[in-house]
């Protein structure tokens, strides 16, 4: 492997349009930041890149709607994320933001360095206009009918209702969300970044040098290459963001994506304008991107591409991205308000970050989305933190004060248990390392915990209490040894849970320690005096988890009752309305994707009658059709047929959709003969 000089490191840059919530935590900043932490301990070069994404069309959609500008939006959440970042200890070297001059001036000159060097294409096309705002409407501020479902409120770019992802120019009878007029279509001119010209090295440089990337990362990479790469327009008629810094472009701006990730270099030269290239043009050093799952094609394949064709850059060596963490079985979402917010974590559970870093870490989204419950937060705290760390710190420090004064006792002869214990300590340091590493934070922490455990055990098994009474020199021994332990793990814990091993450190009185002194048992001296011991850990009572739950119950109605009133129940029917509508159930024969319609199943229907096909745009629930053959659905029997993506649909399947536009196929619970009504 390539031995490297440097690290930079850098984080996703939240969108500046609201507050972080643990999902953002545990994917990207979590992580980035334990990594950081573990090669600063080791002494290695390192610099740690945060920021505000603040450009972007939600941006400007959010000011809108709250009538204000974009600017007031992004400054009041720039503060807030930046300030509790700060707080949960994530060690940024700078957080600055994308509305500053320096990214302005980086993102207006790598631009102007690519166009020069002939890497981008200019193309016209045809956008929809707003003749009465005078502006081209990004495809989130038109709306219309969607062709697949009829829902009047779908938006260009996808139907909320249906699921089904649109263009503005699929929608039927569209209007503009800004003044409400139809839409006209006009020509406009855009600037690409030909990404087909670049996927022969993309490939060469990821599927073959890079196959050490994370599995999930490698393997998206690799989907997205083998359906081949298109031309991406990185302009937009928009007059929130950086202006395209050439002559003709009025009124466009840089894509947002494109100016995004070279917020890492403006703010690497914001923080080291004299010195800051050496970071991103020198071959000696390693250029590490954290980010989320969602992000991976831009910091794989189109941020490199254009790094690339500016031509001075290095290239990142690894993309650790993470899946996705999900709230009480819920999937974290900022517009129905379900996440776990940091900064009200902060005022909720004041002085605990670290349980925060703690849970998150252990129950990271390394390999697979996984779930953050609070019964499970509370259960690592008390079970783990408060049990086996704390009480292990604890008890070393309270039976030193009670026995030696607190002064580090003199270390005696070694009995085997004493060797026993110190072989199986001497093996972490390598563990969490080679864990570290290769980014799976969550065994590595577990790694560090054992040290804890073995802690644990070995003042279990030698009960120093009890020889209180007749073994002083033995008791001097256990004791040292112990101390020794727990210095260690006021190491091994500082990239994970820093605020605990800044206060273990201070309990120990060791001025300072670096990386290369774990696995050491000479940590502390013999003589050495260690300050009052306090509790690095408290346990979490019923009552406090009870009252988060309580407020996520909350949030949950809050929705419903929103859910009811966007969605009213219609007008009354009278009976001999709704007779006139014919449901019936029938076994799926045969049910398969159709093909280059993502959101369409094709069922063969046995109806009782004979067979019938009917689509249905189910397909992304639904993700291995084959799986419902042999089981019954409900379907409209007498929905007039219609012809979708050439083929005939012989009525319509029942499903149940909740807020989220999320659908469940609506199926008999016993079996009934094909053909029954349902009535
Ligand atoms: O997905 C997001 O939240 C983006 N704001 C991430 C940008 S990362 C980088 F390119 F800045
Ligand atoms: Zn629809």
């Amino acid at each position: 492997m390539k031995q490297f000089k440097r690290t930079t490191v850098t984080s996703a840059l939240p969108y500046a349009n609201g507050p972080v919530h643990i999902g953002h935590l545990a994917g990207v900043y979590i992580p980035a930041d334990i990594y950081v932490r573990y090669l600063r301990l080791k002494g290695e070069d390192v610099l740690f890149i945060g920021g505000s994404d603040e450009h972007g069309v939600p941006i400007t959609i959010k000011a809108k709607k709250e009538g204000v500008t974009p600017q007031d939006i992004v400054d009041r959440y720039h503060a807030l994320i930046k300030k509790s970042f700060e707080e949960l200890g994530i060690s940024f070297d700078i957080y600055s933001r994308t509305t500053s001059a320096v990214h302005r001036e980086t993102a207006s000159e790598i631009f102007k360095t690519i166009e020069a060097k002939g890497g981008f294409i200019e193309q016209e096309s045809e956008q929809y206009y707003d003749e009465e705002a005078q502006q081209f409407l990004a495809d989130r501020y038109i709306m219309g009918k969607c062709p697949h479902c009829g829902n009047e409120n779908a938006y260009g770019d996808q139907c909320e209702s249906c699921g089904t992802s649109l263009n503005a120019t699929d929608l039927i009878n569209p209007r503009s969300t800004i003044s409400g007029s139809t839409p006209v279509m006009r020509t406009t001119k855009h600037w690409y970044l030909p990404l087909d010209q670049h996927e022969a090295w993309l490939r060469q440089w990821i599927l073959e040098d890079h196959k050490e990337w994370k599995p999930n990362v490698y393997g998206q990479c690799k989907s997205w290459l083998d359906m081949g790469l298109q031309p991406r327009a990185v302009s937009r008629d928009l007059d929130w963001g950086i202006p395209v810094p050439v002559e003709g472009a009025e009124g466009k701006v840089l894509y947002v994506w494109f100016d995004a990730p070279i917020g890492y270099i403006s703010n690497t030269k914001e923080l080291l304008p004299d010195d800051w290239e050496k970071w991103w043009k020198d071959e000696d050093t390693r250029l590490l991107h954290f980010i989320g799952k969602d992000n991976i094609v831009f910091h794989c394949i189109v941020f490199p591409a254009m790094l690339k064709a500016e031509g001075s850059y290095i290239l990142p060596d690894n993309v650790p991205a993470n899946e996705f963490l999900n709230l009480e079985g819920d999937k974290i979402s900022t517009s129905r308000n379900w996440a776990v917010w940091l900064h009200e974590y902060l005022v909720d559970f004041p002085g605990k970050q670290d349980v925060l870093r703690y849970v998150l870490t252990a129950n990271a989204p390394e390999t697979k989305d996984n779930d953050f419950t609070w019964k499970d937060f509370q259960a690592r705290n008390n079970n783990e933190l408060v049990a086996i760390y704390g009480n292990f710190i604890n008890r070393a420090l309270v039976l030193t004060h009670k026995y030696f004064d607190g002064k580090v006792p003199a270390l005696g002869e070694l009995d085997d248990y004493d060797k026993q214990t110190l072989n199986e300590f001497a093996g972490v340091k390598a563990d969490v390392e080679r864990l570290l590493n290769n980014f799976r934070f969550r065994d590595a922490q577990k790694e560090a915990m054992n040290l804890a455990r073995i802690g644990n055990k070995y003042l279990a098994d030698t009960e120093p209490w009890k020889l209180a009474k007749t073994d002083m020199e033995r008791v001097a021994t256990i004791m040292h040894l112990s101390l020794q332990i727990a210095a260690n793990l006021a190491i091994a814990f500082e990239p994970f849970l820093p605020f605990s091993s800044q206060k273990l450190r201070e309990m120990l009185n060791m001025p300072t320690f670096d990386w290369a002194d774990l696995g050491k048992t000479d940590l502390l001296k013999a003589g050495a005096q260690l300050a009052t011991p306090e509790l690095l850990f408290e346990k979490i009572e019923d009552d406090v988890i009870q009252a988060q739950i309580q407020k996520l119950l909350d949030t949950k109605k809050a929705n419903e009752l929103e859910a009811r009133k966007a969605n009213p129940v219609k007008e009354n029917v009278a009976f001999d309305d709704f007779m006139k509508m014919d449901i019936r159930v029938g076994t799926v024969l045969d049910c398969q994707k159709v093909p280059k319609a993502d959101k369409l199943l094709q069922f063969r229907i046995a109806d009782g009658m004979g067979e019938r096909t009917i689509l249905s745009g189910i397909a992304q629930y639904y993700p291995n059709p084959e799986e419902l053959i042999g089981t019954q659905v409900c379907f409209i029997a007498n929905f007039e047929p219609r012809k979708l993506r050439g083929v005939m649909s012989e009525g319509m399947i029942l499903s149940a959709e909740d807020a989220d536009g999320k659908l469940v196929l609506v199926q008999p619970k016993a079996k009934v003969a094909d053909g029954s009504e349902v009535k």
